[in-house]
């Protein structure tokens, strides 16, 4: 086997900081039904949305190490908030191709017919320079209205996709959007896309709703392509879940709604603590 076939066969490694980016998953694997997949859940350092940028920067090192150690040939940082605190330090540090995301707004104000677009994220991303980038570019061609939705992430992480709870905050989130008079929703947070039944109908059919996983997916396939380090194999690719908790009970349930959420085949083992993925990468990485 040739060099760039065996770079090719390795896998993708994608994170987040618990089970959202299972959501941008699901799209990468529909896309690129042949590569491998391994993914990293942070979910006992979940939430990111209130952490210091300098605390996901350390954690997001810390996942991609890992994932490198595992034959990763590339990375998707499946988390709009990890993009905005870690992406450029983890591109200064490794080669692979690095992909990231952040909230569709550019779709969105295109989309909008009312000339108000609101944005459901997490405070890390609304306060991040990335989102007032994005507002400064697109800000001035319509209203730009955000939610930071605090306590979300932790109710999607419980596995509570439908309970009084997280209904309560996301009225609470949605309401002002639509008292804005928002007709087009960002979802910027990859939580978010597993509670979209509630979303649309706690905001009701006339909302759309804008998800940035398949355009992730897309970017993805176009990097592998460019570095000659899309999989063209033809058998199916392997799925691979790490993930972390406080205790194993935790554990149990977090393993559980990995399964439920992914819904196909995979083995999910728990992400080790170890001292070595802390530190800097070696410079071929
Ligand atoms: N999925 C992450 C994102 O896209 C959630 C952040 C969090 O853990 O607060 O922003």
């Amino acid at each position: 086997m040739k060099k760039d076939e065996l770079v090719s066969c390795r896998a993708v490694g994608v994170f987040d900081s618990g089970v959202g980016g299972i959501s941008v998953l699901k799209h990468i694997r529909q896309l690129l039904p042949a590569e491998d997949l391994l993914y990293c859940a942070d979910s006992r350092f979940a939430p990111y949305g209130n952490k210091s940028p300098e605390v996901i920067r350390e954690r997001a090192t810390y996942l991609a190490n890992f994932l490198i150690a595992q034959g990763a040939k590339a990375l998707v940082v499946a988390c709009n908030t990890a993009t905005a605190a870690a992406i450029e330090h983890l591109r200064g540090k490794y080669s692979l191709p690095i992909i990231g995301m952040e909230p569709a707004v550019k779709p969105a104000v295109k989309a909008t017919k009312t000339g108000v677009v609101g944005v459901l994220a997490t405070s890390g991303t609304l306060k991040s320079a990335q989102f007032a980038a994005l507002l400064e570019s697109y800000g001035q061609e319509v209203k730009i209205v955000t939610e930071a939705c605090i306590g979300l992430v932790e109710c999607i992480e419980r596995g509570e996709l439908d309970t009084p709870e997280t209904r309560g905050l996301l009225k609470r989130y949605i309401d002002p959007l639509l008292a804005a008079g928002a007709d087009t929703v960002v979802l910027g947070c990859t939580h978010y896309p597993f509670v979209v039944p509630l979303i649309a109908e706690l905001a009701g059919s006339q909302i759309t709703l804008i998800d940035t996983g398949a355009a992730v997916a897309r970017q993805l396939r176009k990097r592998l392509e460019e570095a000659g380090l899309l999989n063209t194999g033809q058998a199916e690719g392997k799925n691979l879940f790490w993930l972390n908790r406080e205790n194993s009970h935790e554990l149990q349930q977090s393993t559980e709604l990995v399964a439920k959420l992914w819904g196909g085949e995979g083995q999910v083992v728990p992400l080790p603590v170890s001292a070595k993925y802390m530190q800097e990468p070696t410079p071929e990485n």
